[in-house]
């Protein structure tokens, strides 16, 4: 039976995000764990201030800081933009980190990026890594897909020790949830 559930994101508002695509084919590789995929664009909000913050925190914060009080786990794959993360995502950590500190609510986190580009992400990949344990997310395992266009065709990797690494990923996060 599967009783545990992880939420899936990307922290991208593009409507064609490709690390929403990368998250997405990564959450059907789980076996005994099902999964909600959910787009940040559901949850627009202003771009975090302290200013802003003073008239209160946005429906849609609160909206989204409570979905991560219903989920084992989470799989993340973050957009890289300028080497760190989309502005969108950021402003919307930055708003949930303060209703609630723990973001990650200490459950295990499968972290991820692509990008067009050779390095995959890398760069915002480490920021994340580096930080994200401090907001309660406990890493399991990451995951950096470079050349998405290359690498990721008609919904699935396209190499088969590519496609291996990422399974080999989910399994272990699996295992943490
Ligand atoms: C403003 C901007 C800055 C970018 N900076 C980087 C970068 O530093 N490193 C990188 O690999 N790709 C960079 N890119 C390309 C993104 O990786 C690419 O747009 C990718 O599709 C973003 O992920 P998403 O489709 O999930 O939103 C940048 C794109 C934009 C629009």
């Amino acid at each position: 039976m599967m009783d545990k559930k992880v939420l899936v994101f990307a922290g991208s508002t593009s409507k064609k995000s490709i690390n929403k695509q990368l998250a997405s084919y990564a959450a059907t590789k789980l076996i005994n764990v099902s999964y909600d995929i959910v787009d940040l664009n559901e949850y627009a909000m202003p771009l975090f201030s302290v200013d802003e913050e003073e008239r209160g925190f946005p429906v849609n914060a609160k909206r989204f800081n409570e979905l991560l009080n219903l989920y084992d786990g989470f799989i993340v794959s973050l957009a890289e933009h300028n080497g760190s993360y989309a502005a969108a995502f950021k402003s919307m950590y930055d708003w949930v980190s303060r209703i609630e500190r723990n973001v990650f609510r200490d459950k295990p986190l499968l972290l991820m990026a692509t990008s067009p580009g050779g390095r995959g992400g890398a760069s915002v990949l480490e920021s994340a890594m580096a930080t994200f344990s401090h907001a309660g997310a406990i890493v399991i395992t990451t995951f950096s897909l470079p050349n998405f266009y290359d690498n990721f065709k008609d919904g699935r990797l396209t190499e088969e020790d590519i496609r291996t690494q990422l399974k080999e990923a989910v399994t272990v996060f699996e295992k943490g949830v």
